[in-house]
């Protein structure tokens, strides 16, 4: 069985102080029978590196430049991340496609440069409500997908999938775990057609996570953990979704 990864996107929230106390509570609760992640604002990062290094706790950033380095003001690039000892990139959250206008083209990009540096990006794919209604579910996320494997090529088994139906993000509405175990099938087969190695790959759930609804989503075979915005910024509840997260797994080690 593969081994769950729980990964709090926090989003553009946090201070110095907060992130002390959360990240804290984080540490408090080890161990974890899964991996657990954080990814922070840019500037934390090296905070949080500061605190969490020396765990088996994982720190990553929520988004990368798709360039090496050069004249990009406000960028940051791979080579920084991995310098501050991120394992992990988010790249293409909803968030980022729709207010930043980031295409799949840029998204793949940016998740080639991340791996390139050896920092694992976390490729977020998901469809709007009404692509979904328009039954579109299925064509978008694999679209959105399939630019990546593209870009990726032979490396493209290195990189983590999340799945986040944008109309379940932040708004309390959960895909039911019938409709996200769906989706995921379909990412692990496209997965499993590019690489050959799926059944090896991580592909998290993402969108109103709680801790009440994690262990029904955590129990979906193709479920392999989650992608944690809200509640990732509430320690009780983030430890809450790592316990659920062991659960499902079975106690993997
Ligand atoms: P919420 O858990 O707040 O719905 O956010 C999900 C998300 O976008 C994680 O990347």
């Amino acid at each position: 069985m593969r081994r769950k990864l729980v990964v709090g996107n926090w989003k553009m929230h946090g201070s110095r102080p907060a992130n002390a106390e959360l990240l804290a509570a984080v540490l408090g609760a080890r161990p974890y029978r899964a991996d657990v992640a954080v990814c922070v604002p840019f500037v934390f990062v090296n905070e949080t590196a500061a605190m969490l290094a020396g765990s088996d706790l994982r720190w990553g950033a929520q988004d990368v430049s798709a360039h090496e380095q050069g004249a990009y003001t406000g960028e940051v690039s791979a080579a920084m991340l991995a310098e501050c000892g991120c394992r992990y990139a988010l790249v293409g959250h909803s968030e980022r496609r729709a207010y930043h206008a980031e295409s799949d083209a840029l998204v793949a990009l940016k998740a080639q440069a991340a791996l390139a540096r050896g920092v694992t990006p976390v490729v977020c794919v998901g469809e709007t409500l009404e692509e979904r209604e328009a039954g579109q579910t299925e064509a978008v996320v694999k679209r959105q997908l399939s630019a990546v494997i593209h870009q990726l090529a032979h490396c493209a088994a290195e990189m983590v999938v999340a799945y986040e139906p944008v109309w379940a993000i932040g708004t309390g509405r959960t895909a039911s775990p019938e409709q996200a175990q769906a989706v995921h099938a379909v990412l692990r087969a496209q997965l499993q057609a590019a690489t050959g190695r799926a059944d090896t790959m991580k592909i998290l759930y993402g969108g109103s996570v709680k801790a009440d609804n994690a262990a029904i989503l955590f129990a979906q075979p193709d479920i392999d953990g989650g992608l944690i915005g809200g509640a990732s910024l509430k320690a009780a509840e983030f430890i809450a979704i790592c316990r659920a997260a062991e659960q499902a797994a079975g106690g993997t080690p």
